[in-house]
C-alpha cells in the first residue's frame, strides 16, 4: 500500500486526521463564520436575486483574460473605500493570496521577515527557492529590530504578520507600524481573523489601531470567515496592485473569483457597515462572558485553551460534541502544543456560549 508507513506514523503520534461531515444539529463554536453571516438567509436571497439578473452566473476565465467583471470591480472599490486603501484585487482564497504576495513581492536581494506564527500558506511560500526568509519570535519587536540591523544591506525589507493570530487569538503588536515606517519597509498584514471582527468600523487591525494607510502597507483579508462567503482580497497602493496583477501567478493563472461569492461578500460588507454598532455590542458581550466564566481575556472572537496533549484534545472535543457543541481540537504540527479552540461566533447566542464555557470549566477542573 502506498504511503503505508507514513500513515502508520501519523496514527501512532496522534496526528492522523479525517474529514467529518458537518453536523448542523449541534451548536457551532468551531467554524470561522465570526459574525454568523453564513446563516443569514437575507444575504443569500439578495445575492441570488442580483445574480439572476446578470446575463451569466460563472466568471468563466482569469482576471486578465475576459474574467474581470463589473461586480469584481465594484467590490474592490467598496473594499478600498471601507479600508482606506488606494487599490485592491480579489482572488480565490487567502491561501492563494499569501502565495501571491510572498512569491511575487520578495525578489532577489530582498529579505522577508516573518512572524513565527504566520499562517501555513505564507510559510509554504517562504520556502520557495528565491525567497530569503528570517523568522522572528512571535510578536517580538526587539528581535525584528535586531534582524533589521543584521540584514541592513537588504535591497528591500518585507515583513509578514497577522492582525489576529489564528491559533493564539492574540493581536498584532502595534509597534510594528512604527518600525516599518522608520525603515521604509513593506508591511504585509494577514487580516483573515481580524477583518470584520475588530476596530471601530470592524475593518480589522489597521482600523483598531487607527493607522493612517501608507504606500508600504498591504492588507490581505479573507472572505470565507467573517464575511461568510469565499475568496480573499489584497489591498495596497496602486503600484503594488499593478505589480501583483502583472506578476502574481495565483491571480494570473486562475479563474477569477466566482460571481456568487463576490456578490455575497459585497452584500456582507454592506451588512457590516450598516450594522456595525450592533455587531460590536454582540462581540463585546461574548468577550465579557469568556472573562466572567473562564477568566480569559480575548482580543477578538478566538478562545484558545492549552491542553498540550494530542489525544486529550480529541477526547474533550468528543465529550463536548456529545453534549451538543462543536469546538476545534487543534493538534501538532498545526500548533506547537495541542489546544482546544472555541470560536465565540455571533451565530450562536450568548447564553449558549455561557453554557459551553461552564462545561469547559467543569472539564478543566476534573
Ligand atoms: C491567518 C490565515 N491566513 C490565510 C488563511 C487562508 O485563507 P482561505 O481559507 O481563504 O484560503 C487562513 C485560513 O485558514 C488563515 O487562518
Amino acid at each position: 500500500m502506498l504511503y503505508e508507513n507514513e500513515l502508520k506514523a501519523l496514527k501512532k503520534s496522534g496526528r492522523y486526521r479525517t474529514r467529518e461531515v458537518v453536523n448542523n444539529d449541534i451548536l457551532d463554536f468551531a467554524s470561522n463564520d465570526y459574525l454568523g453571516l453564513a446563516h443569514k438567509k437575507e444575504l443569500h436571497t439578495s445575492t441570488c436575486q442580483e445574480l439572476s439578473e446578470l446575463p451569466l452566473h460563472s466568471s468563466k476565465a482569469s482576471l486578465l483574460v475576459n474574467g474581470y467583471h463589473q461586480i469584481h470591480k465594484d467590490f474592490e472599490r467598496a473594499l478600498c473605500e471601507a479600508n482606506g486603501f488606494k487599490d485592491g484585487v480579489i482572488l480565490g482564497s487567502g491561501f492563494n493570496a499569501n502565495i501571491a504576495l510572498i512569491d511575487t513581492l520578495v525578489r532577489k536581494g530582498d529579505v522577508l521577515f516573518m512572524d513565527e506564527k504566520y499562517h501555513a500558506s505564507g510559510v509554504l511560500a517562504s520556502k520557495l527557492g528565491h525567497v530569503n526568509v528570517h523568522f522572528f519570535a512571535h510578536n517580538d519587536m526587539n528581535e525584528l529590530k535586531n534582524l533589521f540591523l543584521k540584514y541592513s544591506e537588504a535591497k528591500r525589507k518585507i515583513v509578514a504578520v497577522e492582525g489576529i493570530y489564528s491559533m493564539d487569538g492574540d493581536i498584532l503588536n502595534p509597534e510594528i507600524f512604527e518600525i516599518c515606517e522608520r525603515d521604509d519597509t513593506i508591511l504585509i498584514v494577514d487580516e483573515a481573523h481580524s477583518s470584520g471582527v475588530i476596530g471601530d468600523k470592524l475593518m480589522g487591525v489597521f482600523n483598531y489601531y487607527n493607522i493612517a494607510i501608507q504606500p508600504n502597507h498591504i492588507k490581505m483579508g479573507t472572505l470565507g470567515k467573517a464575511y461568510g462567503s469565499f475568496g480573499a482580497f489584497i489591498l495596497a497602493s496602486e503600484h503594488i496592485i499593478e505589480y501583483l496583477i502583472n506578476r502574481a501567478k495565483p491571480i494570473i493563472y486562475a479563474t477569477s473569483l466566482s460571481l456568487y461569492d463576490t456578490l455575497l461578500a459585497h452584500n456582507s460588507l454592506k451588512f457590516i457597515v450598516q450594522n456595525r454598532e450592533d455587531l460590536k455590542t454582540e462581540i463585546k458581550i461574548r468577550q465579557k462572558i469568556i472573562l466572567e466564566e473562564l477568566d480569559i481575556k480575548i482580543d477578538a472572537l478566538i478562545l484558545p485553551i492549552l491542553i498540550n496533549d494530542n489525544k486529550k484534545v480529541i477526547e474533550i472535543k468528543n465529550v463536548l460534541h456529545h453534549d451538543g457543541f462543536a469546538i476545534g481540537a487543534i493538534r501538532e504540527p498545526t500548533v506547537p502544543k495541542a489546544i482546544i479552540r472555541v470560536i465565540a461566533r455571533l451565530g450562536q447566542s450568548s447564553d449558549e456560549l455561557r453554557l459551553l464555557c461552564q462545561k469547559i470549566s467543569a472539564i478543566m477542573i476534573k
